[in-house]
């Protein structure tokens, strides 16, 4: 007998953006970066064992410094991925504000409240790309061309449901991060304040999503779900540009075929989507067509 899960329980979306809105209002310590201290050369970046390669024959060969430098440019490109597809999210929220919102109510002003935090992370992200030395990694034309065509089919149910990708994602990455002593300072701090405001953006999604998904008709969900698997497959692949490798002075060829077949960045990945996956299942966002996408993911076995 197969067992049905439990969708979780929607709030009531005015009371959660009313105690999300109560809570932006807390002044946050926003300067508490140092970005004037460099960065030091022989300090870890991010989490080694969270590194695309490690544990991989190639990894075996590399010295501590050439480790190290992969660290740095793969929290290069984390982050500017984490720039570009908070300015895609910005464009749907104010795309869902502009359609669709009473300009009055506080679920529209916590909306606004968002697009005010990503702008500010995104100045944050950018400040400690050219801290660490390195330059900004960008999607390809393509994909920048399929968000624009995307972007227009998006509903409500896939943006917010877009938003928890990676927002949770990198949530789950990066409080790992700020417990890390391993790890550059400058690099936990960012990541700690990341968190803090992240937090809020993830109970309002997780909110309106319910919200949503309860109002939305079975052929329109059926769309969206599927949009959503695939753009979340294209968004999350962002994160490690294929040019990390050779900023880290290796074979790119070899270190993106040793990565792809990684089990221990698979597991990675898998760990850091966990509580996603739980979430848009349950709320209905992923049903068997779409297992496959999430599977190219790697956030499904
Ligand atoms: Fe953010
Ligand atoms: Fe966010």
């Amino acid at each position: 007998m197969t067992t049905r899960r439990p969708t979780p329980r929607p709030q009531d979306p005015d009371v959660m953006a009313r105690r999300l809105l109560r809570a932006s209002a807390a002044p946050a310590p926003r300067d508490a970066i140092d970005w004037d201290t460099p960065v030091p050369d022989d300090v870890w970046f991010c989490r080694p064992e969270r590194l695309s390669l490690f544990g991989t024959p190639l990894w075996e060969e590399m010295d501590q410094k050439q480790r190290i430098e992969l660290s740095r440019h793969e929290m290069a490109s984390f982050m500017s991925a984490g720039i570009w597809t908070e300015l895609c999210l910005i464009q749907l929220l104010a795309k869902y504000m502009a359609s669709s919102r009473n300009f009055s109510d506080s679920r529209s002003h916590y909306a606004l409240t968002e697009v005010a935090d990503e702008t500010r992370h995104c100045v944050m992200f950018g400040r400690a790309i050219r801290a660490m030395g390195c330059d900004t990694y960008s999607p390809s034309p393509t994909v920048q061309r399929l968000f624009a065509v995307a972007s227009t089919l998006y509903s409500e149910l896939s943006i917010f449901a877009l938003a928890l990708v990676i927002e949770e994602v990198n949530d789950r990455l990066q409080r790992e991060i700020v417990q890390d002593e391993r790890v550059q300072p400058l690099v936990r701090e960012v990541c700690r304040l990341h968190v803090t405001e992240e937090a809020r953006h993830v109970s309002f999604a997780r909110t309106e999503l319910l919200d949503t998904a309860a109002r939305t008709s079975r052929p329109r969900l059926l769309l969206q779900r599927e949009l959503t698997a695939v753009s979340a497959f294209v968004a999350l692949a962002q994160r490690i540009h294929p040019d990390v490798y050779s900023a880290a002075g290796l074979d790119p060829v070899r270190a993106r075929r040793e990565a792809r077949g990684n089990p221990h960045y698979r597991r990675t990945l898998r760990w850091s989507g966990e509580r996603l996956i739980s979430f848009l299942t349950q709320a209905g966002m992923i049903g068997p067509w779409q297992r496959h996408w999430w599977r190219r993911a790697g956030l499904l076995p």
